[in-house]
């Protein structure tokens, strides 16, 4: 790509970028939140139009007017929002678009399960053609998602952050995936903020800041204090958490157990409480109930027995509106599925969830010079990067929706907090100022609640930790006692004792 040129209104996303891709190798490509990374990509695949510069491909010129063209040309995508069809098996949906046929028009199962086995053989990755995607976990719809870019027959694949939403075992899988890849002779974009990823596959990575191209350099010749020092123009310092005094518990969960579909309950008796000037830590391998209880303590799903006190009121399966009186503000997990509205504007989803306070409503009425002060003065503090607050928020780069949420739960200022993967996909630096906005909250004297797939994050911040197994608290440990290898085996299902 040459000179690429792309602006949106007065943003200039993409300013003269240039970015070069060798057959056969791995390029990263990091920056902070809103560098301009996915811009890029889109306008490689096809997918946004560029105001100038040139693309060329094995050194000839190309114009794409959709990814239709881009896949002619050999590029293809993986998007991070998955296109799949749920109802429908792996085998059609990799096939979906260029079905094999039977007499020409019907389409041909078998043919399509056994190309689908020939792929997995040909890359080394299982995957079962008649499964539904609907019953396939994260990582595995990823897989499909891979399977159905390489039925296309690409040679070039745009990866776009796509650890940020598997577990560390997936995690683990895909590094290998996109290894196996290049052995294969595919050359490989991968945008991601995770920097220990890139220096484990990558050949070569690139920064980006606002915007612009700050370096190219080969792996061998940097470091992760080099590549955080470019992409977030200073130094981040290690971070020393305050002692301070704790009060009563603002949360308490007593005997919570909800039913699951099987024998099993998927939340089995939970006890656990925080208290006021405490973050709490949740561990555990995703999957092991920390959505369910996220869910029971919000009021989206009703439990079966037990009880939630939020703030010395007991809340227990009543509804959304009457937990968040309560006291409760919640960063949800998926920022996509339940924290904001792709169509509605920054000033509205930053008031989502607590527009009915008297300064932002009256009447029944939006008070609008309020709402729009409220929002920007939150997404200000917040670092949100944005054109203008009446933009719809799908237009925020992925990170910047995610510190929109933060922005907005934390500055409600109420005694409870949930948060939920509060930094995925967030860059470094804004890692560290939301670290910092929670630890500010809990001097305060707020509760936290903090469930994070990151153990990094989870050690970072806690003063205490439960480890979730099995729909079970299945250990507890302060800061002092808690290290990686102890967590681990309990969240591995092992017993610390025996
Ligand atoms: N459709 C759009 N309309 C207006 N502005 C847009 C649009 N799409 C992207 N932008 C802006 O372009 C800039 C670059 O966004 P981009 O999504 O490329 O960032 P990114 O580097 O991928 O960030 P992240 O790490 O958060 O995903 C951002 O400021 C974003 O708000
Ligand atoms: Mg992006």
């Amino acid at each position: 790509m040459k000179h690429i040129t792309k602006t949106y209104g007065a943003l200039v996303a993409n300013n003269s970028i240039d970015l070069t891709l060798q057959k056969g190798e791995i390029l990263a490509v990091v920056g902070e939140n809103g560098a301009g990374k996915s811009t890029l990509m889109k306008i490689l695949y096809g997918l946004e139009a560029y105001d100038s510069g040139e693309i060329l491909i094995n050194g000839e010129p190309r114009k794409f007017r959709s990814p239709h063209d881009a896949i002619d040309s050999g590029i293809g995508m993986v998007q991070q929002h998955f296109m799949l069809f749920p109802p429908f098996t792996a085998a059609e949906n990799i096939v979906y678009g260029h079905e094999p046929k039977r007499k020409g028009i019907l389409f041909n199962r078998a043919e399509a399960s056994d190309k689908v086995k020939e792929l997995c053989k040909r890359y080394g990755m299982y995957i079962d053609p008649n499964v539904k995607v609907a019953d396939c976990p994260v990582g595995l719809q990823q897989r499909i998602e891979i399977l159905k870019v390489l039925y296309q027959g690409v040679e070039i694949i745009i990866f776009d952050e796509p650890s940020a939403v598997l577990t560390p075992q997936e995690v683990k899988e895909l590094l290998k995936t996109i290894k196996d890849l290049k052995q294969a002779g595919k050359s490989i974009i991968l945008i991601t903020h995770k920097l220990s990823e890139v220096m484990a596959v990558a050949d070569r990575v690139m920064v980006m800041r606002l915007g612009q191209l700050i370096k190219t350099m080969p792996i061998g010749e940097t470091s992760i204090e080099e590549m955080s020092f470019l992409m977030v123009g200073h130094k981040l310092e290690t971070r020393k958490i305050k002692k301070i005094e704790q009060g009563s518990a603002v949360l308490k969960v007593e005997h919570l157990t909800l039913a699951g579909t099987g024998e099993r309950n998927t939340l089995d008796d939970v006890n656990l409480f925080v208290r006021r000037g405490e973050i709490v830590g949740i561990a555990g391998v995703s999957g092991n109930g920390q959505s369910e209880l996220i869910q029971c303590l919000t009021g989206i799903l009703k439990f079966q027995a037990g009880s939630v006190i939020i703030n010395d009121q007991d809340v227990s399966n009543r509804s959304v509106q009457e937990i968040r009186d309560s006291g409760c503000a919640c960063i949800p997990e998926d920022r996509y599925y339940w924290g904001n509205a792709a169509e509605a504007t920054l000033v509205e989803n930053a008031i989502m969830s607590h527009y009915k306070k008297s300064n932002l409503m009256r009447y029944g009425i939006f008070h609008k010079k309020n709402t729009r002060k409220f929002a920007n003065d939150c997404m200000a503090e917040f670092d949100v990067r944005y054109s203008s607050d009446r933009q719809a928020t799908q237009e925020l780069s992925g990170g910047n929706v995610q510190k929109l949420i933060v922005a907005r739960e934390i500055s409600q200022h109420s005694p409870f907090l949930i948060a939920a993967e509060p930094t995925r996909g967030i860059d470094i630096g804004a890692i560290d100022f939301i670290h910092g906005k929670l630890l500010e909250k809990r001097e305060k004297g707020d509760g936290i609640l903090l469930i994070s797939s990151e153990l990094t994050e989870i050690f970072a911040l806690s003063d205490r930790i439960y480890v979730m197994y099995e729909g079970k608290i299945a250990g507890e440990f302060s800061r002092e006692e808690a290290t990686s290898d102890k967590v681990g085996l309990v969240m591995m299902g092992g017993n610390l004792n025996g």
